[in-house]
């Protein structure tokens, strides 16, 4: 297909400050509102900031409420937030997140695994949060794992994925991000996973989040911008994995994306030096280098 079949624009979601740390050792409070600030200050949009999960099963999130309160805002930056249940919601209201995320998945074993319920019981929870989103005027985003392969089931078939979509999509999401939770899809079948989900949700309404663990994230990408999606989940540095998801590496780095992106003519609005900053930043604070091949390169 061709190049000019790419969006012109695409957004971009960062995950670094949630799904990247929430698998790396503990950062200070201080550490994560320096991380986020520096992302807006580099032109990012879309910040996933918080997640309000069990601090027993992801204690690395725990001081959630802390981060979101203490950051200094910037004016049409979106600061969002992870909720499971009606509990994560409240919670997450309270310290002033500006939408949240439910999140399911295409496998019952990662479902059972990562939020200890079954997909048709995660759906059932999700209702009354969708309920209160919608009374607070809050937008809800919808993720769905493990869609190019699961870690205890192996091989997903599209039409699982297609249908956790759709179900998140007619509850009220006004996105749905497709996970690759572990990394392991590759081009072609990433592109026609898309394809398979376009049938029941309009590609507008669709995001990739594709953890990077054998190192296909960014081909995985290109192929699917094929299809005219315009939403990129990426983490800064390339921080992070999934605790519930035994060897997923982060997601794709945000500065190896948008390097990408600016390559084919496509605008993000971000300042790739400034946002590479920021990811040094936290890499520092972590003790490791930044892991994006991009913010190396560049050396800032
Ligand atoms: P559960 O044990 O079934 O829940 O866990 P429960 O309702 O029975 O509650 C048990 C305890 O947790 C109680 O406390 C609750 O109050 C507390 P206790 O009485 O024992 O002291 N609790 C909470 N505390 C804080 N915030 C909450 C909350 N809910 C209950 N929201 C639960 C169910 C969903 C809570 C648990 O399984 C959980 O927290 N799971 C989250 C796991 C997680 O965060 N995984 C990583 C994020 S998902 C991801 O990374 C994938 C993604 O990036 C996409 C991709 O890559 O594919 C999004
Ligand atoms: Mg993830």
């Amino acid at each position: 297909m061709a190049s000019n079949s790419y969006a012109k624009q695409v957004s971009i979601f960062e995950v670094g400050a949630r799904d990247g740390l929430q698998n790396e050792k503990p950062v200070t409070t201080a550490d994560k509102i320096v991380l986020i600030e520096g992302l807006a200050a580099a032109g990012v949009k879309r910040i996933e900031a918080a997640s309000f999960v069990s601090p027993k099963w992801v204690p690395q999130m725990a001081d959630s409420a802390d981060v979101l309160k203490g950051i200094t805002r910037n004016t049409g930056v979106t600061y969002s937030a992870l909720t499971p249940n009606l509990k994560g919601l409240e919670l997450a209201l309270a310290a002033g997140a500006d939408e949240v995320a439910i999140f399911g998945a295409a496998s019952e074993s990662f479902s059972q695994r990562n939020i200890n319920c079954s997909i048709e019981e995660s759906i059932a929870r999700f209702i009354p949060v969708m309920e209160l989103a919608k009374a607070n005027n809050i937008r809800v985003r919808g993720y769905v794992s493990c869609v190019l392969g699961c870690p205890y089931e192996g091989k997903i078939a599209v039409s699982e994925v297609a249908r956790v979509s759709e179900l998140l999509y007619k509850m009220g999401c006004y996105e749905i991000s497709l996970g690759d939770t572990i990394g392991v899809g590759t081009a072609i079948n990433a592109r026609k996973m898309v394809e398979a989900v376009t049938s029941v949700v309009p590609v507008s309404k669709l995001a990739l989040h594709f953890h990077d663990t054998y190192g296909q994230a960014l081909a995985n990408i290109l192929a699917c911008l094929e299809t005219g999606i315009s939403v990129i989940d990426s983490s800064v540095a390339g921080l992070g994995g999934c605790p519930y998801a035994k060897g997923a590496s982060g997601n794709l780095a945000t500065e190896d994306l948008v390097y990408m992106l600016h390559g084919l003519g496509i605008e993000t609005g971000i300042d790739l030096n400034k946002l590479a900053l920021a990811g040094n930043k936290i890499s520092q604070a972590l003790g490791r280098t930044n892991g994006a091949k991009v913010a190396q390169a560049l050396a800032v």
